[in-house]
């Protein structure tokens, strides 16, 4: 507890999902936290459970305006920024044949443009603060090897990892951390989209495609939200200050590189 007391935190894509298990965790270990989302009625409602050191904003992260109004708000009303959680993503099923040009561009503008020009407003102002920070950025298995039916998210997500490495050379000299987190397949809202996708896609009942993918686990059952925060927060600690540029697996023994 209280690990990450005086800090502020900004965690995009905070809504729902694992983005709002970080938002809790952060909370709980003392952290400022700006919830920032599309969605910010339910950023909004969970920042309000979350008490007096959570906050909500609207953020599109594929729009630079949206961006540079995020930071200048935390800026002005909690005066700097030290943590930066790239969370928000969205994702589309289509093999090579079927992808379109809208679903492509849209992925790679929330996906990978999102994740780079937050990291560079965010950069931004911690090298202007001068007291380096921390960027945690959300890959995943996904990026690790292509899927036949995933086509554009793999994609996005192995830029996740590459942005991350040259990020992390780039900005380690000021004394912030950029690395990710690649989760397997965990459970949640997300998950069950995606499952009514494949059930559509592939022709087979509703929930086969989430069991299926728990079973093959190692672990034995699929991750949970709650599974990914123990990472999170230690990333964000000193205890994490010589980790640099990296990716780390918390898939239940998924991926091993
Ligand atoms: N759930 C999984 O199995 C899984 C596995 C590997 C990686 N991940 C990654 O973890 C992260 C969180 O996943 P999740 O399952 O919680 O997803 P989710 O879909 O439940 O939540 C994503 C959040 O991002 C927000 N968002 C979407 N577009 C946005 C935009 N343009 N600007 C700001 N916010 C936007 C959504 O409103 C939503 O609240 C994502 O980066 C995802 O790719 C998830």
């Amino acid at each position: 507890m209280n690990r990450l007391t005086g800090k502020t935190a900004l965690i995009t894509g905070a809504a729902r999902g694992i983005g709002l298990a970080f938002a809790q965790a952060y909370v709980r270990e003392g952290a400022r936290v700006v919830l920032a989302d599309l969605d910010v009625k339910s950023a909004e409602a969970a920042a309000q459970e979350l008490g007096q050191n959570a906050t909500a904003l609207e953020l599109d992260v594929a729009r630079q305006a949206s961006i540079d109004a995020c930071l200048a708000e935390i800026q002005a009303e909690l005066g700097g920024l030290d943590i930066l959680i790239n969370n928000a993503a969205v994702f589309d099923l289509a093999p090579i044949t079927d992808v379109t040009r809208d679903s492509y561009d849209r992925l790679f503008a929330i996906n990978v443009s999102g994740c780079l020009f937050m990291m560079q407003a965010a950069a931004r102002q911690m090298i202007a603060q001068g007291n380096g920070g921390k960027i945690i950025n959300m890959a995943s298995q996904a990026g690790r090897r292509g899927e036949a039916a995933v086509t554009a998210y793999c994609a996005t997500k192995a830029a996740v990892i590459s942005l991350t490495q040259s990020a992390g050379l780039s900005l380690i000299p000021h004394g912030i951390n950029v690395n990710a987190i690649a989760p397997g397949v965990v459970d949640g809202a997300h998950w069950d989209e995606v499952d009514a996708r494949f059930a559509k896609y592939e022709k087979r009942p509703k929930g086969e495609k989430k069991r299926q993918v728990g079973t093959e686990v190692p672990y034995g059952r699929m991750g949970t939200a709650d599974d990914l925060t123990g990472m999170a927060i230690f990333l964000a600690t000193a205890e994490a200050d010589y980790i640099v540029a990296q990716t780390y697996n918390v898939d239940g023994g998924n991926w091993m590189s």
